[in-house]
């Protein structure tokens, strides 16, 4: 059990103060309630006493002074709840992207508030196992651009959220995100798993590459194909609940095959990026890949399908790729052969290259999307 100092509430209502105040008294937190009306005299007293904190920051007005003071507080805790009267979905992504982790409805239920505080008492400072994200970009078919989505994508998702965001290289034997980033890293997927399974997140993080002034970690995958070799589905699911500790989101590369370490990459994942080019042999086999997936009984939402190398005048339309696959497709990456040769005999990422480019825009916006969908799929749990 975490202990808590201080639970501080900052919101400019009185009558709606009171209430929480009331509520976090029966709930037996009499002496650790701090009452702001004044957002910045809230943040003072978090500066000068900052360990230990759950804070509550009102945002019904959507006053840029409540979500500065969001920005202000992330610095101190992660544990951000904030509460509103106004559920719309704009303001709570927005505060829920600058670093809020729980939304309390108002008029505030006492079990909504006491189901938060049992969420935050519960877990360390780190992501809750829930709130991180294993994103895997996936495709049964080599060549069509996982890697290349998978290190742009994790670079923008870094770049939007701020966020720690893991890069694991889980192509086991023919891994590129090394040689993608011109990276040269001293430790890999195997050596974390032999050695650091349950250790300390600061020993952790020092096996991970952090690229260049971003909050993306890269993890390689093994030097030896030997070490690969011994790695199994037991052992990654250890890997990924070592880093569902630290990373809010983790993007995996991966091998096209299918075999036991890949299925349970693929089941483990919470979201399958699904990627797939326009053309009717990747077609026919994406088909019969989605059929695994339904027959692995993947939830409907897990599995979002990414046209890589799209054109737009192409003579298959997307809505045809749709009909024939029976889902929507989740986005499109622009076919740019120049932008990403350089980008890779650079050892870049694409926006590194050119940061107007159409593809840089794309994975920029994907990235904003996913997040924005992450966000939302986490507060659609709250009565919304
Ligand atoms: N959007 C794109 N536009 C043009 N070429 C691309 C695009 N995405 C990938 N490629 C090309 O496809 C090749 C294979 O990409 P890669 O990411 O290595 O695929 P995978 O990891 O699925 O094997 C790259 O070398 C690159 O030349
Ligand atoms: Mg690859």
């Amino acid at each position: 059990m975490e202990i808590c100092s201080s639970i501080i509430v900052l919101d400019p209502k009185d009558n709606s103060r009171e209430i929480l105040k009331s509520y976090l008294e029966e709930l037996g937190f009499s002496d650790k309630i701090k009452l702001f009306a004044d957002y910045n005299e809230g943040i003072r007293e978090i500066k000068e006493n900052p360990e230990n904190l759950i804070v509550f920051i009102d945002i019904t007005d959507c006053s840029e002074e409540s979500f500065a003071a969001i920005e202000e507080v992330k610095l101190f805790t992660s544990k951000i709840v904030i509460t509103s009267s106004d559920y719309s979905t704009n303001s709570i992504v927005r505060a829920m992207r600058l670093g809020a982790k729980e939304f309390l409805p108002k008029p505030v239920l006492k079990e909504d508030l006491q189901r938060i505080l049992s969420i935050f008492l519960q877990h360390g400072e780190e992501q809750e196992d829930t709130a991180s994200k294993i994103i895997t970009i996936y495709s049964n078919k080599g060549g069509i651009g996982k890697t290349t989505i998978a290190v742009n994508l994790a670079l923008e998702l870094a770049k939007t959220t701020k966020d720690k965001v893991a890069l694991v290289d889980l192509n086991l034997q023919l891994g590129d995100i090394s040689t993608f980033l011109n990276l040269n890293p001293a430790f890999d997927v195997s050596y974390v798993i032999k050695n650091l399974i349950d250790k300390r997140d600061e020993t952790l993080l020092k096996a991970f590459e952090k690229y260049k002034n971003t909050s993306m970690y890269v993890l390689a995958d093994p030097s030896y194909i030997e070490q690969s070799e011994s790695i199994t589905p037991q052992q990654i699911t250890e890997l990924f609940k070592t880093l569902k500790r630290v990373f809010p989101y983790i993007v995996v590369d991966m091998s096209s095959n299918i075999d036991p370490n890949s299925l349970k990459i693929l089941d483990l994942s919470d979201w399958i990026m699904f990627t797939t080019i326009v053309n009717i042999p990747a077609i026919r086999n994406s088909q019969r890949c989605l059929n695994l997936f339904k027959s692995r009984r993947y939830p409907s939402d897990k599995v979002k399908i990414i046209i890589n190398r799209y054109m737009e005048n192409d003579e298959i339309k997307i809505e045809d790729i749709e009909t024939t696959l029976g889902e929507k497709i989740y986005w499109k990456v622009p076919n740019n052969y120049f932008s990403i040769m350089d980008s890779i005999n650079k050892g870049v990422t694409v926006s590194e290259i050119n940061s107007n480019s159409n593809i840089a825009n794309s994975f920029r916006d994907l990235a904003s999307k996913v997040s924005d969908d992450i966000v939302e799929m986490a507060i659609t749990k709250y009565r919304i």
